[in-house]
């Protein structure tokens, strides 16, 4: 079968490799993919937002199937329109991804369906949302109702920083025209679990968590992740059972109630609270860096799981029981500016998966090329031991202008 996976960063290094170990996959294509995705994939030239390309090579190269990565993607529609043209394709139709794309979509649909989640009120006045944060307690929580790329989220601890951020949101359209969804605070344990959704037949993936913070102890401005590992010692089969039933099937269901069910990854980003387990967020695809992490211990067909997805059957995944680890290098001033195009040298000794984020290939030499540039992934039978050897494989790295966090993986052994 020949396959199109859209996307190029570490997730989808990882979707690739994933598909590349199936013996039905005859020939993988990912457009734009990265200099590592390049070993396993033909990269071809289009953007990851450019349907009406990516649609057009799709046909002209008897492309069976094609994988989504990326949420722009998804919310220009490209599931809608492959879909009318009568290709297969994973992922959700630009209307089931509004479970991401919009906070208050998400929000009504869990109030509807009684999934549990904070207490929260959608504003466009900023008047209004200010005497409503006046009237309640603080810490609270702003998030900017639209695709912020996990920058939309401010949580104020005094008076003046949520004026001056309802402000921002509201009044100065720094975030571009909105809606402010104002959440009650919660406290606990965060983790992602990401199920195979086909209409009301779901299949769970390991649980893992993500470190959004740049540097050690949870310190530092949010990233997109520098980190994340599978197997969480504070989710037990309880836990797990809970948020599958009155979460991620609730959901589903609820999402074919509405007349806009979903397909492909459904992302419940959840968190253990002292009150049972609720809802932070949706993601309509797969979480980065948490498919690095879960991935790997796919041990059934991608191809099959995959295809089984977009056919709208059910999927059904056999998992390894090994615990993974996986530590993010980035450019040195991440997340914000950054210098590109340093050489890194020392991988020839890495044993862990290499999953390139932001990487080029210049004068024949691996160079960065983003901010996150890779991600190591140890595998091993114990978590403490995928820490140690991710660690091991990480020092073997040689590049002048990358850092990473020592701590990934730390909360499980707390
Ligand atoms: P989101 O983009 O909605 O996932 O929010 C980003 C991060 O903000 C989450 O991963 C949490 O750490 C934090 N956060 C979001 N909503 C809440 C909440 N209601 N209570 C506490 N922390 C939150
Ligand atoms: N790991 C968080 C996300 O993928 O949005």
């Amino acid at each position: 079968m020949k396959i199109l996976v859209v996307g190029s960063g570490g997730r989808c290094h990882a979707i690739v490799e994933a598909l590349s170990r199936s013996p039905k996959a005859e020939k993988i294509y990912c457009a734009p993919g990265n200099a590592g995705i390049a070993s396993l994939a033909e990269c071809v030239a289009i953007k990851d937002t450019d349907v009406e390309g990516l649609l057009a090579f799709a046909k002209s190269n008897d492309v069976e199937l094609t994988v989504v990565g990326p949420e722009a993607a998804l919310a220009v529609g490209i599931v809608d329109r492959f879909r009318e043209a009568g290709l297969a394709i994973f992922g959700p139709t630009k209307a089931a991804a509004e479970i991401e794309a919009s906070k208050d979509f998400a929000k009504r649909l869990m109030k509807k369906y009684d999934v549990p989640t904070a207490d929260y009120a959608t504003f466009t006045d900023f008047e209004e949302a200010l005497s409503y944060v006046k009237r309640g307690t603080l810490p609270t929580v702003l998030k900017y109702d639209g695709l912020a790329a996990g920058k939309g989220v401010v949580i104020v601890e005094s008076m003046e920083e949520a004026e001056a951020t309802l402000r921002d949101m509201l009044l100065d359209s720094k975030y571009g025209e909105g809606r402010v969804v104002i959440e009650e605070f919660l406290t606990g344990e965060e983790f992602s679990l990401m199920c195979f959704v086909a209409g009301d037949k779901i299949c769970p993936m390991p649980v893992a968590q993500d470190h959004k913070r740049a540097y050690d102890n949870d310190e530092g401005p949010n990233t997109g992740g520098m980190g994340a590992y599978t197997e969480l010692p504070f989710i037990s089969d309880e836990d797990h059972a809970y948020a599958m039933q009155y979460i991620m099937q609730r959901v589903a269901d609820a999402m074919v109630k509405e007349g806009t069910p979903f397909t492909g990854v459904l992302y419940g980003g959840l968190m253990k609270t002292p009150n049972g387990i609720k809802v932070i967020e949706f993601n309509a695809r797969f979480g980065d860096p948490e498919t690095e992490v879960v991935l790997p211990r796919l041990k059934s067909d991608a191809v099959d799981l995959f295809m089984a997805v977009a056919r709208g059957e059910q999927p059904v995944a056999e998992w390894s029981n090994q615990a993974t680890l996986g530590i993010v290098l980035a450019s040195k001033g991440y997340p914000g500016g950054y210098d590109k195009g340093v050489v890194i040298r020392g991988l020839d000794g890495v044993t862990s998966k290499v999953y390139h984020m932001g990487t080029a290939i210049k004068d024949g030499e691996l160079v960065t090329a983003g901010g996150r540039v890779m991600i190591v992934v140890a595998e091993a039978p114990t978590l403490i031991e995928a820490q140690q050897k991710a660690r091991a494989d990480v020092n073997k790295i040689e590049c002048d202008n990358l850092f990473h966090r020592t701590d990934i993986g730390a909360k499980a052994f707390k």
